[in-house]
């Protein structure tokens, strides 16, 4: 398959590397040098430590030969599929939708990665919308099992079951997100957690460290929520968070304001809530710190939600928390363990 990413920052340059790794041939593209430049370096340093650990079954050159980088959104017309991962910004995003529709063929499908704006909404920028879905991969995506394959009101059932096939051809599991709803399953759930983490160190009751203690040494997540934060972006979630207000979703952190104000981006600033000049923080077990329920109830009432409406169904939202975000246990099991879900 001939695929093309539009935008090479984490989340872009790791989506190209996972369709090379399975074979296909990719078009990599940003406007900006420096971030193309940055996108490949990642992707080179992936697969070093892909190889070393014997996940590849071709040389990491041989999967770089896969890539073209571009500066130019050349004619398209014979792209099988084109991903857009450019920054969460709606008129951004369908700029590139307006350019795009223009240079490809008229079955090339196009996909968003975004996390926060809804499929059907951001379809509105395109002539052909029957062609549009939303592929939404997590960070990083060469290691995260899941990606969500969300339907538009306007997507077509050959374009949705088509998305389903295309990810289970680069080996991740599929969950269908049959309703366009505001962050899908995955963000709808880890908000909710971002949402209480913020609240119960904003109102004085625990440290992050503390939140985050309890988040890895209680309920078993592979990072803190707060080290969470970094790691996928201050900025980014700010400008989620944004998104998602704008659009009746409360995803509240002030926390984050501040951060970005002081220019804490996160892992890639090497400075968030954590330093991470050294590398990964470290976590460690504190004495105290919020049981498990203060910090996942609003996530497993947000998870029934899903169930309730129709959007997923239980084993899916368990899937989804697993493989999305590497939780040891389904949403729904600590739901269930915690007797938060009705009997
Ligand atoms: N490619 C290749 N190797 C990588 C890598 C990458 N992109 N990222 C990390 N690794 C390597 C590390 O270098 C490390 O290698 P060594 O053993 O040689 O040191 C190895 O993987 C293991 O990494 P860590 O020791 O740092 O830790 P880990 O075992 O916890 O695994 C992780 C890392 C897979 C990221 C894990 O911490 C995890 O699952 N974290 C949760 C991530 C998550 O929730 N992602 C979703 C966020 S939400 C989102 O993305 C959607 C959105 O819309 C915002």
């Amino acid at each position: 398959m001939k695929v093309a990413v539009i935008g090479s920052g984490i989340m872009g340059s790791g989506i190209a590397e996972v369709f090379a790794i399975n074979g296909n041939s990719v078009i990599l593209y940003d406007k900006y040098e420096e971030a193309l430049k940055k996108g490949l370096d990642n992707i080179k340093w992936s697969l070093e430590k892909l190889h070393e650990k014997g996940k590849l079954n071709e040389e990491p050159s041989t999967i770089m030969g896969k890539i073209t980088p571009t500066r130019q959104l050349g004619e398209f017309y014979d792209i099988d599929l084109v991903i857009e991962a450019v920054p969460e910004d709606f008129n951004l995003k369908a700029q590139v939708f307006r350019e795009l529709e223009k240079k490809v063929g008229t079955n090339t499908i196009i996909a968003t990665n975004t996390s926060s704006l809804p499929i059907t909404e951001l379809s509105t920028a395109l002539e052909k919308k029957d062609r549009f879905l939303g592929l939404h991969f997590f960070n990083p995506p060469v290691l995260m099992g899941l990606v969500e394959v969300i339907k538009g009101n306007y997507t077509s059932d050959q374009v949705f079951e088509r998305g389903i096939e295309i990810v289970k051809g680069i080996k991740k599991e599929p969950i269908p997100v049959r309703k366009d709803v505001i962050g899908f399953v995955v963000n709808r759930i880890l908000f909710r957690v971002f949402t209480s983490a913020c609240r119960l160190v904003s109102g004085g009751k625990y440290t992050i460290r503390e939140v985050d203690s309890t988040a890895k040494y209680t309920l078993g997540f592979p990072m803190g929520i707060f080290e969470l934060l970094d790691y996928t972006g201050i900025d980014t979630n700010l400008f989620i968070s944004r998104e998602v207000k704008k659009r009746g979703f409360d995803f509240d952190c002030p926390l984050l304001e501040e951060l970005y104000s002081r220019g804490q981006l996160g892992t890639k600033a090497k400075r968030g809530f954590y330093d991470w000049s050294n590398g990964r923080p470290r976590i460690e077990k504190t004495e105290r710190g919020p049981s498990a329920k203060e910090v996942l109830e609003d996530a497993v009432k947000e998870a029934i939600w899903l169930v309730n409406n129709n959007v997923s169904t239980e084993e899916e939202v368990n899937k989804a928390t697993k493989l999305g975000l590497g939780w040891p246990k389904g949403v729904l099991e600590y739901g269930k363990e915690m007797a938060i879900l009705k009997p």
